[in-house]
């Protein structure tokens, strides 16, 4: 069992994404107290059994706007505790000292998460390159790199050789898809949210390609998807449906939410209060019940048993889901046009 623990060490950033569930720039500029957050995941631990892991994720906002002295302080908290792993999803848009890098050398054991969200993050070119070369210089350390990439509407006008082109120059080691949701800057940008359908096939697409090209990336994403179907354990642990049970993000602020993209905006509890109040806070129980139950759309669906009904904070449109049906049901075998690759 992992807790996943959202460190974010401000609410605010250097980049104003059109997606941005914090608000980009105009998020929270509060910077966190490394005492008091070590403090409250000390707490938080004492209330979980013997042998449960805990990952801390460094977050904000940008997680390196904060002085690297509180970031560090926290981080010698923990390093090395037994069953504690720590990384950081960093936008790598600044300048990026050899003070940090060390930091990340040693702390993260050389292993960053960042962004591309092509269309709908840097706003201009000079963003772009600087992004790049610090990918680059990292790489040239000896520095692993896991990239997200958020799937919008102008993605999806992209093909899939394209993407695993793109994704292939980047020298990374890893790629996770993110679908969006509807907070934060997302709610006055609405025209970078694609169509369900048309997300679903560019998926079923780039699967297909993958498969063909076996690129030097992973796709994690699509990894995962497929190793679950195998093994038939798909409806388990997948498709954050249990969210709101695994994790925390603690806001600089000293709210405490679940899944970080509301938590600006939905407290359960506060750092104050102590863990035991965020763990049975009413409002983290009413979301625990709602990813414990489905809409008669998901109950009577045809792979709800594959999906297991998908995150229920990703928009419906018109009565479609923003899940994988149609990808699911070609790896299933359950449609006429899967070639049967994940059939046993
Ligand atoms: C909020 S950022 C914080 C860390 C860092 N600033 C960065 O961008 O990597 C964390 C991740 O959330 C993603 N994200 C932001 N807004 C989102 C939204 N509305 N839906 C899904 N993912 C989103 C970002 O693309 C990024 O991968
Ligand atoms: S998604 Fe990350 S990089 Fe973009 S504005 Fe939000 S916090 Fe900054
Ligand atoms: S594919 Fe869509 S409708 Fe079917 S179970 Fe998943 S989220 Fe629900």
């Amino acid at each position: 069992m992992t807790k996943t623990i959202y460190v974010k060490t401000t609410g605010s950033c250097n980049l104003n994404c059109q997606h941005c569930f914090t608000g980009g720039r105009n998020g929270d500029r509060t910077q966190f107290d490394p005492q008091q957050y070590g403090d409250w995941i000390e707490d938080y631990m004492s209330k979980h059994p013997r042998g449960t892991q805990y990952h801390l994720e460094f977050h904000g906002g940008e997680p390196f706007l904060v002085p690297l002295a509180k970031l560090t302080e926290l981080a010698d908290r923990f390093f090395e505790r037994e069953g504690v792993s720590m990384c950081a999803n960093s936008n790598l848009t600044f300048k990026i000292t050899d003070e940090i890098l060390a930091f990340i050398q040693k702390y993260f054991y050389g292993h960053i998460g960042t962004s591309w969200d092509h269309w709908i993050r840097w706003s201009n070119q000079k963003q772009f390159d600087l992004w790049r070369s610090n990918l680059s210089m990292l790489r040239e350390h000896g520095v692993c790199i896991y990239l997200k990439v958020s799937v919008s509407r102008e993605l999806l006008n992209m093909t899939a050789d394209w993407f695993i082109d793109q994704i292939e120059s980047f020298g990374v080691s890893e790629v996770s898809l993110e679908r969006l949701t509807c907070d934060g800057n997302a709610k006055e940008n609405m025209d970078i949210f694609p169509d369900n359908e048309a997300q679903d096939n560019w998926y079923l697409e780039l699967y297909k390609r993958y498969k063909q090209r076996k690129p030097n990336v992973k796709i994690r994403t699509l990894d995962i998807l497929e190793e679950k179907l195998k093994y038939n354990v798909v409806a388990v642990d997948t498709n954050c449906r249990n969210c709101e049970q695994n994790l925390v993000t603690m806001n600089s602020n000293g709210t405490l939410g679940g899944c970080p993209n509301v938590a600006s905006a939905r407290k359960h509890s506060r750092l104050e209060e102590g863990a035991a109040a965020f763990l049975s806070s009413e409002d983290r129980v009413s979301e625990i019940a709602k990813e414990l139950t489905w809409g008669d759309g998901c109950l009577n669906c045809d792979v709800f048993d594959l999906c297991g009904g998908d995150c229920h904070r990703l928009p419906w449109q018109n009565g479609r889901c923003g899940g994988l049906k149609n990808t699911l049901r070609y790896l299933s075998g359950r449609s006429t046009q899967s070639n049967l690759i994940i059939k046993v």
